[in-house]
């Protein structure tokens, strides 16, 4: 990293780490000063203030450390062969239990074959975009997510799609660097440090894997917005193919 990146990196984390730690002490200063003057209601609203704000501070930290460990040596990928949708069914339970109030499809193909990945590499990228869906959308629509295998090449492909703002196509290449949202109202109201994309689009680039987006009108001033990534079937899976057409 250069000088400047690293100062304009370290000002960007400063300025966000800031952000939920002044409200987690301004809560907390206002609670201790007027803890008999105020009502179980405003107790309760402060003290969810301070819960949101400390999860925020520790998505973030989460967020810096898989920064750093994806630009040093020491960040090894363990490849597997592996059934995505089970890992994607536990992170749309994660998921919903952080979104009760938004609906999750699949749709598995029935072949869907194995991939070669790192298994906890793979679930944070999953983690990301299905988070993203629940974050970003409005209305009730449901989070689609599919997984089936690319007929022109050797990848299964797992798509997730959902109802919400729209991207912009001059956005597509912004929102997968460092630091990046969109500022929109719905963006504006939703927590975010802007590097879930870029950790994403990072870990499924060292997988050998693609990420695109793509993000449609659908009437109502929505959008389809939809995030495919796809991945390298693994080797036994394309032998046993290949046996198949022979
Ligand atoms: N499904 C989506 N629909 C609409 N906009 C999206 C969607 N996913 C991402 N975006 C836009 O892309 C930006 C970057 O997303 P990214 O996941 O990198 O950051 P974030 O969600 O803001 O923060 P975090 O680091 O916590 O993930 C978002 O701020 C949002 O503006
Ligand atoms: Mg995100």
């Amino acid at each position: 990293m250069s000088e400047q990146n690293y100062e304009d990196f370290i000002s960007t984390v400063s300025h966000e780490l800031r952000t939920p730690l002044t409200s987690i002490r301004g809560f907390s200063q206002t609670m201790l000063s007027s803890w008999d003057k105020l009502d179980d209601t405003s107790k309760k609203k402060f003290i969810k203030i301070i819960e949101e704000q400390s999860n925020r501070l520790i998505s973030l930290v989460e967020n810096m450390l898989s920064v750093t460990k994806l630009q040093s040596d020491k960040d090894t990928y363990i490849y597997k062969e592996t059934d995505a949708p089970s890992i994607i069914n536990t992170v749309i339970s994660l998921v919903k239990s952080q979104y009760p109030d938004k609906t999750f499809e699949t749709e598995f193909a029935q072949n869907a074959p194995t991939i070669l990945v790192d298994r906890d590499k793979f679930q944070q990228v999953m983690m990301n975009l299905i988070e993203n869906a629940a974050k970003y959308s409005c209305g009730n629509d449901s989070i689609k997510i599919s997984a089936g295998f690319c007929d022109e090449c050797d990848f299964l492909s797992v798509k997730v799609s959902n109802v919400g703002i729209k991207i912009e196509k001059e956005d597509f290449e912004k929102i997968f660097t460092k630091f990046s949202r969109i500022d929109n109202p719905l963006t504006r109201k939703v927590q975010g440090s802007g590097l879930g994309l870029y950790i994403t689009k990072s870990i499924v680039d060292k997988m050998s894997g693609k990420i695109s987006v793509s993000s449609e009108d659908c009437g109502n001033n929505r959008a389809n917005t939809v995030f495919e990534v796809r991945f390298p079937v693994s080797n036994v899976e394309t032998q046993a193919r290949e046996k198949c057409k022979q």
